[in-house]
């Protein structure tokens, strides 16, 4: 018998807030590409400061997500850094067997935060 989604997790890949991309190379827009290739092949991109996401993967890769882009905006790089896989999953209702989807939020927001980091910081080196 097959898995109903909760509501949120239905809302979000229906809906996705935040979908999009930037210029890779703007030094003002940290991002990285993270994935599971091996696992089940969902990929997922998020540019930090004018939050955006891609997101190739389940519904509940694509709710994550877009969740993820939510509680991104407006916050401060250390707010950021603070979102957890647990809370996506829990707002999502995320099962065990789907909860890697929420990981895989959390660390495409820690990347994108580091990499916009490694561009500040090379950026006012050059300055
Ligand atoms: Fe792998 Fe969702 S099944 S990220």
């Amino acid at each position: 018998m097959a898995r109903q989604y909760h509501e949120n997790v239905v809302d979000h890949y229906e809906n996705p807030r935040n979908v999009g991309s930037f210029y890779k190379n703007d030094p003002k827009v940290g991002t990285r590409l993270v994935g599971a290739p091996a696992a089940c092949g969902d990929v997922m991109k998020l540019h930090i400061i004018d939050a955006r996401f891609k997101t190739f993967g389940c519904g509940s890769a694509i709710a994550s997500s877009s969740l993820a882009m939510k509680w991104v905006k407006g916050k401060t790089m250390g707010q950021v850094f603070t979102i957890e896989n647990t809370e996506t999953a829990k707002h999502l209702s995320l099962p065990p067997v789907k909860l890697h989807c929420s990981m895989l939020a959390e660390d495409a927001i820690k990347v994108a935060v580091k990499d916009y980091m490694v561009k500040r910081a090379n950026m006012h080196a050059q300055t």
